[in-house]
């Protein structure tokens, strides 16, 4: 679709790139190779994550570091309206800057909701609650980087300090199921590339370029 400014000049719209995976997989690490070889190619891309650093970003944070109690459909519900505020807001929002022609790449969207409140809830339940961001935006492709739980595992406990609520096995072991389920249950709808996390971080991100190169075309 193009957006008009005058009669003459038309804008593409920006792709937009959502990564998935439990904590540990990979994301961050493969959402900066992929910005870096983006703007190499000449693609002009904004980097974001969920949950935000916006105000309701933020009582997430809090939640889950345990200084705030809240119930599990509280917090799926604010993980719900954090990500209406990521497309919306109107200084920083992902939907202005998709029309604007900028690639957004997101660490998170809305199937980490599916997976992750799916654990403790139904998983149409939390679908419904993110009705409104599928409607407004669906990615170009989401990109499900799959690890090994135990190796997720090893990689947080190098490098992290504390663990913090979500970031223990078995319960990555459900995400990890919960995130097959929800890709199973919308494969009709939604566009999931599937890559294997065991591998090297250049392995991995070789993959990723072969299988979402063909849907970056304009
Ligand atoms: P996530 O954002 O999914 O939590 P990160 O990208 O932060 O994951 O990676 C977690 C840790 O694992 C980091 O220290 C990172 O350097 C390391 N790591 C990432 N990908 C790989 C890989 N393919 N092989 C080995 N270590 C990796
Ligand atoms: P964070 O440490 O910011 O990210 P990551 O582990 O991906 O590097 O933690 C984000 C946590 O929030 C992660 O455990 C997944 C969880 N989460 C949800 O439970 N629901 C959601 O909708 C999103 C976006 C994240």
């Amino acid at each position: 679709m193009k957006k008009t400014y005058n009669r003459n000049v038309q804008i593409s719209k920006g792709n937009f790139i959502a990564f998935e995976g439990i904590d540990g997989s990979g994301k961050s690490t493969q959402v900066q190779i992929l910005t870096e070889k983006l703007k190499q190619e000449g693609i002009y891309c904004y980097t974001t994550m969920e949950p935000t650093d916006s105000p309701i970003g933020s009582l997430i944070h809090q939640i889950m570091t345990g200084r705030i109690k809240a119930d599990n459909k509280v917090i799926a519900a604010l993980f719900a309206a954090d990500r209406l505020d990521h497309l919306l807001n109107d200084i920083n929002g992902i939907v202005s800057k998709i029309n604007d022609g900028i690639t957004v790449i997101s660490d998170r969207y809305y199937f980490s909701s599916y997976a992750y409140h799916s654990v403790d809830m139904p998983m149409d339940w939390v679908i419904k609650a993110n009705e409104q961001s599928s409607v407004i935006l669906k990615p170009t492709v989401n990109i499900f980087i799959d690890v090994n739980p135990d190796t997720a595992i090893e990689r947080i406990a190098k490098n992290r300090f504390h663990q913090e609520l979500f970031e223990k096995k078995s319960r990555l072991v459900k995400v990890r199921e919960k995130y097959l389920e929800a890709f199973e249950k919308l494969k009709e709808s939604e566009r999931v590339i599937i890559v294997d996390g065991n591998k090297s971080k250049q392995e991995i991100a070789d993959d990723i370029w072969d299988k979402i190169k063909p849907y970056l075309a304009d």
